[in-house]
């Protein structure tokens, strides 16, 4: 939500006066961002974006409805979901894209529709595929899920190929491999993301030996803006790519997944047997399609925010920051032994509206760039840490 919107909303609603009783610290007198219009909206150090509140979600709806009426679907069909599919085919490159209630119904029916017969389908260890899915492939698609790589980021070309060519020799009733799924960036691994010239083998090697090749994208626009390659680019080397719409694209729930016709358009009827096809889809499908819209120069606005403020933090005894090796949008903030990290998680809390997450035994605390950096200046944020400490 843009801050003069949020402003508008917060004043109207009488929740501008809260910041006002709060006692700044005096050392924050000649801070600039203390004369910001009150309330910009709370940042928050975790997750990839905003998580509008309802009444956000309102006023953003609000105002795509002011600028062109949102049409609706039908069952998926027509208005904002039609035309944010469209909008998918342009951005990933690919024949077809279909809405989706969830990213999890999305990864699995690719899986299942790519791996046809064949039961085995090779996964990450750490892959949302393998650990959070509530064991769906096993249940519900009669897929054995081949975990590779236990505790890491991904697997490489070259471990792919031989835990192929192992079960080759291991099992005498050999049945083919079905698909391969790969996570990128991988959640389990706070954001940490497979590098671009394994995706290329990868791909090289599954294409040379028939095999199909899924991409759990759901945060794919972080890696993107992390490591410059496009979306295109990164659908390029797969047959189907799911994105979430709701984890930066400001929507409340649902997925896109993108492939070729063939593919796509047995979706339909799997979604409905199994109970995903649901009536009205437009207020996820509007708000994602209009969060789209300049998604790249606002991730890129907050990567310059982030590295103001954590080289500003930096600077402040007891603090580093640190990124994670091959990761995106997530960082690691160290204390000293001498700072207490859960006064200072309270203090930014409270004083500050500013939300960072619990210490850990280490005190460390990971710190999440996302958009909502962008509602305060880098200053307002460097001077709230010292002052919390
Ligand atoms: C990497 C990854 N894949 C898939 C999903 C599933 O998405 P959904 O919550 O829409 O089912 C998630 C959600 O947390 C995720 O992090």
């Amino acid at each position: 939500m843009s801050n003069i919107h949020r402003r508008d909303f917060l004043r109207s609603s009488g929740m501008a006066i809260v910041p006002a009783m709060i006692p700044f610290s005096s050392t924050l007198a000649n801070d600039p961002a203390k004369n910001e219009s009150a309330s910009p909206g709370i940042i928050k150090f975790f997750g990839d974006g905003e998580m509008f509140e309802p009444a956000d979600y309102l006023q953003e709806l609000n105002q795509i409805q002011g600028n062109s009426p949102i049409v609706k679907d039908r069952y998926g069909t027509g208005g904002a979901v039609e035309a944010l599919e469209k909008k998918f085919e342009a951005i990933t490159g690919k024949e077809k894209a279909i809405f989706m209630p969830s990213g999890t119904m999305a990864n699995q029916l690719a899986i299942a529709v790519l791996s046809g017969s064949n039961a085995k389908v090779i996964v990450q260890e750490t892959s949302h595929v393998f650990r959070d899915e509530a064991d769906a492939a096993q249940s519900v698609f009669s897929k054995r899920l081949v975990p590779l790589a236990k505790n890491e980021t991904g697997f490489t070309a070259q471990q792919l190929k031989q835990a192929i060519e192992d079960l080759k020799k291991e099992e005498v009733f050999f049945s083919g491999i079905g698909v391969v799924s790969v996570e990128n960036p991988v959640r389990r691994a706070d954001g940490r993301m497979v590098p671009l010239d394994e995706i290329k083998q990868i791909s090289a090697y599954c294409r040379s030996n028939n095999i199909k090749l899924h991409l759990d994208g759901a945060r794919i626009y972080m890696a993107s803006a992390w490591s410059g390659i496009p979306v295109k680019e990164y659908a390029s080397y797969f047959d189907t790519v799911y994105i979430s719409l709701y984890k930066y694209l400001g929507a409340s729930g649902g997925a896109i997944l993108c492939g070729d016709k063939k593919i796509i358009d047995q979706m339909p009827h799997l979604v409905k047997i199994h109970g995903g096809n649901m009536y009205g889809n437009w207020t996820n499908a509007a708000m994602a399609l209009h969060r789209l819209e300049g998604i790249e120069t606002r991730l890129q606005d907050a990567r310059k925010r982030g590295n103001e403020i954590f080289s500003g933090l930096h600077k402040i005894q007891g603090i580093s920051i640190e990124p994670l090796e091959n990761g995106t949008n997530i960082f690691r903030m160290k204390l000293g032994n001498n700072l207490n990290g859960k006064n200072l998680q309270e203090n930014l809390n409270k004083q500050f509206n500013i939300r960072i997450g619990a210490p850990d035994k280490q005190n460390q605390v990971l710190l999440s760039v996302n958009e909502t950096l962008l509602y305060r200046n880098a200053e307002y944020v460097i001077n709230a840490f010292r002052n919390s400490l």
